[in-house]
């Protein structure tokens, strides 16, 4: 039988070859201006040539001081577009698609002095209590998703992210425990979703009808007053509704640590539970690095892309391996490559 990780798959308008993506991970490499440098560049470049289906980017921000290192990528002014642009239109030549992840770090952000989020509480003690956002910071902060969105599309970009998950300021938004606000955006369940859902309809907006959104959601903190499993089902309903096309699920890390079971394809059982609530399509994570576990995900229908995160950032030409391994013949950007997939003969 053909392997299921090699087969398309088609969300919207956009169809992706394989079902291997790279899960978005920040390299802390890029320029302080929140430009691409070489080193990006050849890092993405180097999975789309090893021939996976789709590249995440690592975290963009959408405001300077939403990042997380000074060395994060932008998307916050025009300037950062022609770098990303390069990079789009490399992984297109090799037949890769791409998705921008937007992001705002909130109070994991380490430009400590200029952090905000959803309240003034720290997340450890090594970063400083960010400033609460005020009404007004969280207009201007939907206006700037709304231009990185517009900035992502001239970039090339098939698709876009939310992050909402992983501690940052969507996640601390939806967790008690870092959301004590009494305005609209704090108290009740409907009161925390409100911001994600926000940005959500906000990016939906710009995008043209054809093309995908994903969210990256939290589907349950760990010892944590945090997000609950029924919350980000609930959640999930609304962004479905919103136009939201698959959800990318992580758990924990609302605060330090991880308290939560880890094993190959850890966070993919909460994806799938969403994914059989809602309908959404489904990204696995955690852990995924040989064939046969992402070769059971997809073909028992428990996810339909496999966002990997390690694997390929030890081996750029995982999907290659994995090819051999499955006994695809699979077509790759430089055709050559394929030599390297077949069964044991001379290589000449
Ligand atoms: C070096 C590194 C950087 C990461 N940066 C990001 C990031 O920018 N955005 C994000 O959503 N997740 C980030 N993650 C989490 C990964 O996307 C992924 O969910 C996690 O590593 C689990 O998958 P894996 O076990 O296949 O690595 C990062 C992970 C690593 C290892």
């Amino acid at each position: 039988m053909a392997s299921q990780v090699f087969s398309p798959f088609t969300l919207r308008g956009m169809t992706v070859k394989n079902r291997i993506v790279m899960s978005p991970m920040l390299m802390y490499r890029g320029q302080e201006d929140g430009r691409i440098n070489e080193y990006i560049y050849a890092h993405y470049a180097a999975r789309a040539l090893g021939g996976a289906g789709m590249l995440g980017t690592e975290v963009i921000a959408v405001e300077a001081r939403g990042r997380i290192s000074p060395n994060d990528l932008g998307l916050w002014e025009d300037g950062q577009i022609e770098g990303l642009k390069r990079i789009t239109d490399f992984a297109h030549l090799c037949g890769a698609k791409m998705f921008a992840q937007l992001a705002h770090a909130g109070r994991k952000s380490h430009l400590s002095d200029t952090a905000v989020a959803a309240s003034a509480i720290a997340y450890d003690d090594t970063l400083g209590a960010p400033a609460e956002m005020t009404a007004e910071d969280i207009a201007a902060l939907i206006d700037n998703y709304r231009r990185a969105t517009r900035r992502a599309l001239a970039a090339g970009f098939d698709a876009i992210e939310i992050h909402a998950a992983n501690g940052y300021l969507l996640h601390s938004f939806l967790a008690p425990c870092a959301n004590t606000r009494t305005d609209a955006y704090g108290g009740s369940p409907e009161n925390r979703m409100r911001l994600p859902l926000e940005i959500v309809a906000a990016v939906r907006a710009e995008m043209p009808a054809d093309m995908p959104l994903l969210y990256r959601i939290v589907a349950q903190d760990f010892g944590a007053d945090g997000v609950t499993l029924d919350e980000a089902i609930t959640l999930a309903r609304a962004l479905k509704e919103q136009g939201v096309d698959l959800i990318d699920t992580q758990t924990g890390n609302i605060l330090p640590g991880y308290e939560g079971p880890v094993y190959p394809g850890y966070q993919t059982p909460y994806g799938t539970r969403i994914k059989e609530a809602t309908g959404l399509a489904a990204g696995a994570t955690g852990s995924i690095a040989s064939i046969d576990l992402a070769e059971y995900l997809v073909a028992s229908g428990q996810a339909d892309l496999l966002m990997m995160g390690r694997a390929l950032l030890r081996d750029p030409f995982w999907p290659i391996r994995a090819a051999r391994e499955a006994g695809e013949e699979v077509s790759f950007p430089i055709p050559t490559y394929a030599r390297a997939t077949g069964p044991f003969a001379r290589g000449f």
